[in-house]
């Protein structure tokens, strides 16, 4: 018996694809857009709650706008036992946002992400496509002051 397209699971394929467009968005607006997402949903015939749970699930996606420079700090273990809970503080202190916030001016969005392959230098965050690493709360004003 032939299954109907709303009972046929989320492929893995598809879901590849998804991420690829929906990357291709995030570079292209700064953001998924829900016209984004409803485009791709129709482009690849799955449904917009599919491709929304896609674009809500990677940490490097995101549905909202994002300022000019994207800090994430990491949030897993490693970096956790190298107290990132002062490195999260001291920029929620510098930039008076917390995690999943932007700055009113735009110049920053302030997220948490998973390991970015800094571990050997924990606690590490990027900035946009920069690893800073061995932070201390003393580095983060002087760090940030380095972008526009
Ligand atoms: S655990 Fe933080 S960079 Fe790998």
């Amino acid at each position: 018996m032939d299954k109907s397209p709303e009972e046929i699971p989320f492929h893995n394929r598809d879901q590849q694809n998804v991420l690829v467009m929906l990357e291709e968005a995030q570079y292209e607006a700064g953001c998924v857009s829900e016209a984004r997402i409803a485009e791709v949903a129709e482009s690849l015939d799955v449904s917009q709650s599919e491709v929304y749970g896609v674009a809500t699930f990677y940490s490097f996606l995101s549905v909202k706008p994002l300022g000019r420079n994207v800090i994430r700090v990491c949030k897993s273990l490693p970096c956790y036992l190298k107290n990132s809970r002062m490195i999260i503080e001291s920029i929620a202190a510098e930039l008076g946002i917390k995690p999943g916030e932007t700055t009113p001016d735009m110049k920053f969005s302030f997220e948490l992400t998973n390991c970015i392959g800094g571990c050997d230098k924990a606690p590490a965050m990027l900035i946009n496509s920069d690893v800073h690493g061995d932070l201390t709360p003393e580095k983060i004003a002087q760090i940030l002051k380095s972008y526009d």
